[in-house]
Protein backbone atom coordinates (compact mmCIF):
# COMPACT_ATOMS: atom_id res chain seq x y z
CA UNK A 1 0.00 0.00 0.00
CA UNK A 2 1.38 3.44 -0.98
CA UNK A 3 2.12 5.96 2.52
CA UNK A 4 1.06 9.66 2.24
CA UNK A 5 4.63 10.76 1.42
CA UNK A 6 4.89 8.54 -1.52
CA UNK A 7 1.48 9.66 -2.78
CA UNK A 8 2.72 13.40 -2.77
CA UNK A 9 5.95 12.79 -4.37
CA UNK A 10 3.90 10.88 -7.23
CA UNK A 11 1.30 13.57 -7.59
CA UNK A 12 4.38 16.68 -7.82
CA UNK A 13 5.41 14.13 -10.08
CA UNK A 14 2.20 14.55 -12.18
CA UNK A 15 2.27 18.39 -11.72
CA UNK A 16 6.02 18.57 -13.63
CA UNK A 17 4.06 16.50 -16.20
CA UNK A 18 1.28 19.32 -16.61
CA UNK A 19 3.32 22.29 -16.82
CA UNK A 20 5.55 20.54 -19.38
CA UNK A 21 2.63 19.50 -20.96
CA UNK A 22 1.14 22.97 -21.24
CA UNK A 23 4.99 24.39 -22.74
CA UNK A 24 4.52 22.17 -25.02
CA UNK A 25 0.81 22.81 -26.81
CA UNK A 26 1.82 26.63 -26.18
CA UNK A 27 5.09 25.61 -29.00
CA UNK A 28 3.30 22.97 -30.87
CA UNK A 29 0.23 25.53 -31.33
CA UNK A 30 2.52 28.38 -32.57
CA UNK A 31 4.50 26.25 -34.94
CA UNK A 32 1.91 23.01 -36.23
CA UNK A 33 1.46 24.20 -40.31
CA UNK A 34 -0.23 22.46 -42.88
CA UNK A 35 -4.08 23.01 -43.48
CA UNK A 36 -5.40 19.40 -42.83
CA UNK A 37 -3.88 20.62 -38.63
CA UNK A 38 -6.12 24.04 -38.72
CA UNK A 39 -9.00 22.80 -36.49
CA UNK A 40 -6.56 21.42 -33.89
CA UNK A 41 -4.84 24.63 -33.36
CA UNK A 42 -7.51 26.25 -31.65
CA UNK A 43 -7.56 23.10 -29.73
CA UNK A 44 -4.31 22.84 -28.23
CA UNK A 45 -4.66 26.45 -27.23
CA UNK A 46 -7.81 24.98 -24.77
CA UNK A 47 -5.41 22.06 -24.15
CA UNK A 48 -3.07 24.63 -22.59
CA UNK A 49 -5.01 26.59 -20.40
CA UNK A 50 -7.11 22.62 -19.23
CA UNK A 51 -3.06 21.75 -18.38
CA UNK A 52 -2.36 24.60 -16.40
CA UNK A 53 -6.02 24.13 -14.56
CA UNK A 54 -4.97 20.21 -13.29
CA UNK A 55 -1.29 21.73 -12.27
CA UNK A 56 -2.99 24.48 -10.60
CA UNK A 57 -5.69 21.58 -8.67
CA UNK A 58 -2.54 19.17 -7.67
CA UNK A 59 -0.65 21.63 -6.46
CA UNK A 60 -3.76 22.42 -4.03
CA UNK A 61 -4.17 18.79 -3.41
CA UNK A 62 -0.41 18.56 -2.24
CA UNK A 63 -0.37 21.38 -0.09
CA UNK A 64 -3.35 19.86 1.29
CA UNK A 65 -1.87 16.61 2.11
CA UNK A 66 1.20 18.43 3.87
CA UNK A 67 3.39 18.48 0.77
CA UNK A 68 4.91 21.31 -0.64
CA UNK A 69 3.93 21.62 -5.08
CA UNK A 70 6.79 21.45 -7.07
CA UNK A 71 7.40 23.90 -9.81
CA UNK A 72 10.06 21.79 -11.96
CA UNK A 73 9.23 20.75 -15.45
CA UNK A 74 9.32 17.29 -16.95
CA UNK A 75 10.74 16.53 -20.41
CA UNK A 76 9.27 18.74 -23.53
CA UNK A 77 9.20 17.43 -27.08
CA UNK A 78 8.66 19.26 -30.77
CA UNK A 79 10.06 18.44 -33.75
CA UNK A 80 9.73 20.19 -37.09
CA UNK A 81 7.31 17.71 -38.43
CA UNK A 82 3.63 18.43 -37.67
CA UNK A 83 2.37 14.81 -37.38
CA UNK A 84 5.08 14.23 -35.46
CA UNK A 85 4.39 17.02 -32.93
CA UNK A 86 1.17 15.50 -32.56
CA UNK A 87 2.16 12.21 -31.93
CA UNK A 88 4.07 13.48 -29.31
CA UNK A 89 1.22 14.98 -27.78
CA UNK A 90 -0.42 12.09 -27.78
CA UNK A 91 2.05 10.07 -26.38
CA UNK A 92 2.00 12.51 -23.21
CA UNK A 93 -1.57 12.31 -23.43
CA UNK A 94 -1.61 8.38 -22.66
CA UNK A 95 1.38 8.92 -20.45
CA UNK A 96 -1.20 11.25 -18.30
CA UNK A 97 -3.63 8.61 -18.60
CA UNK A 98 -1.76 5.92 -17.34
CA UNK A 99 -0.34 7.94 -14.17
CA UNK A 100 -4.03 9.65 -13.46
CA UNK A 101 -5.34 5.29 -13.14
CA UNK A 102 -2.56 4.63 -10.85
CA UNK A 103 -3.24 7.41 -8.96
CA UNK A 104 -7.02 7.45 -8.53
CA UNK A 105 -6.50 3.87 -7.07
CA UNK A 106 -3.74 4.77 -4.67
CA UNK A 107 -5.89 7.83 -3.24
CA UNK A 108 -8.83 4.88 -2.66
CA UNK A 109 -6.08 2.74 -0.56
CA UNK A 110 -5.74 6.32 1.71
CA UNK A 111 -9.57 6.96 1.96
CA UNK A 112 -8.87 10.18 0.33
CA UNK A 113 -11.95 10.78 -1.22
CA UNK A 114 -11.81 14.49 -2.79
CA UNK A 115 -8.71 13.54 -4.57
CA UNK A 116 -9.84 10.67 -5.71
CA UNK A 117 -12.89 12.93 -7.60
CA UNK A 118 -10.53 15.57 -8.56
CA UNK A 119 -8.05 13.06 -10.00
CA UNK A 120 -11.47 11.60 -12.11
CA UNK A 121 -12.26 14.96 -13.43
CA UNK A 122 -8.33 15.54 -14.42
CA UNK A 123 -8.49 11.54 -15.88
CA UNK A 124 -11.86 12.24 -18.05
CA UNK A 125 -10.27 15.71 -19.57
CA UNK A 126 -6.90 13.69 -20.36
CA UNK A 127 -8.87 11.26 -22.30
CA UNK A 128 -10.91 14.16 -24.32
CA UNK A 129 -7.33 15.22 -24.98
CA UNK A 130 -6.60 11.77 -26.36
CA UNK A 131 -9.35 11.82 -28.52
CA UNK A 132 -9.31 15.40 -29.89
CA UNK A 133 -5.54 14.62 -31.21
CA UNK A 134 -6.23 11.21 -32.54
CA UNK A 135 -9.34 12.85 -34.53
CA UNK A 136 -6.61 15.27 -35.81
CA UNK A 137 -4.19 12.51 -36.75
CA UNK A 138 -7.12 10.31 -38.69
CA UNK A 139 -6.32 7.64 -36.15
FE1 LIG B 1 -3.51 17.54 -17.68
FE1 LIG C 1 -3.95 16.57 -21.40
Amino acid sequence: MVTKEELIKELNGDIAYEFSAAIQYVQHAATLTGGEFQSINAELLVHVNEEIGHANVLSEQVAYLGGVPTMEVAERHTDSDSRKMLEQDLEGERIAIKRYRERIEQAQELKLYGLENALKQILADEEEHERDIMEALGM
